[in-house]
């Protein structure tokens, strides 16, 4: 199974991104998260800074979406160039009419669970989503703790996408580091967005590879 690290931004130095992009350049993609004050209690950046950091970026952008109305917004996101856009279950009005036109514009189309989302009603739709998120924090910061109650949605998750033979990739977001990496790895996660694991170390990219290694080594 590939692993993949996706460094969340949310914990780089807001004034310098040009650079901080550079220190986390041995990383997979770039998680972007962008927060609209309404969905989650918490203001971040909009499609303008996206488009700049599209130009300035050594990895592809992987959107994460914590907003209203994301039928209204994301396909904007897919249309500045964005590798991967995902929105919200709990946002969306009609999650499959948004997903086929991200995959329509060139995006993976990618939709994300909350902590006390059910996966359930969404495993039918699988194949609509090139991405799953499994919330493991609450969405709206960085720096909390992992919740390990939100693995059994990636087991559901990997036996449907087993059973439906889809290539689909299982992201959890939230609270990883060196110690709980192993946990979600072994439950089914193949995509692992670290924030303040990766921004705090002295050495970020270094942080990235030891993170890629334990989730190497706990999947199968
Ligand atoms: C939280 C964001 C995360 C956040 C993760 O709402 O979606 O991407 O940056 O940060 P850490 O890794 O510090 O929990
Ligand atoms: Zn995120």
């Amino acid at each position: 199974m590939t692993i993949r690290i996706n460094p969340s931004i949310l914990a780089a130095d807001f004034v310098n991104f040009e650079s901080e992009l550079q220190r986390i350049a041995n990383a997979d993609l770039m998680h972007i998260d962008i927060m609209d004050n309404h969905f989650v209690p918490n203001l971040t950046f909009g499609l303008a800074m996206v488009e700049r950091l599209q130009q300035v970026t050594p990895k592809p952008l992987d959107i994460h979406l914590m907003i209203d109305d994301p039928d209204r917004w994301a396909p904007g996101y897919a249309e500045v160039g964005a590798y991967s856009v995902t929105f919200h279950a709990e946002a969306v009005a009609d999650a499959v009419k948004l997903a086929r036109r991200l995959r329509e514009i060139g995006a993976r189309a990618g939709i994300a669970l909350k902590p006390g989302t059910a996966v359930e009603p969404y495993l039918e739709l699988l194949p609509e989503f090139d991405q799953v998120l499994v919330m493991t924090v609450e969405p709206g910061f960085g720096g909390q703790s992992f919740m390990q109650s939100t693995m059994p949605k990636l087991g559901l998750l990997r036996t449907q996408a087993a059973a439906l033979g889809l290539d689909v990739w299982l992201q959890v977001d939230g609270g990883i580091s060196e110690d709980t990496i192993g946990i979600a790895a072994e439950a089914g996660a193949d995509t692992f967005v670290a924030g303040s694991s990766v921004f705090a170390a002295d050495n970020p990219a270094a942080q990235i590879d030891l993170l890629r290694a334990l989730a190497t080594e706990h999947s199968h």
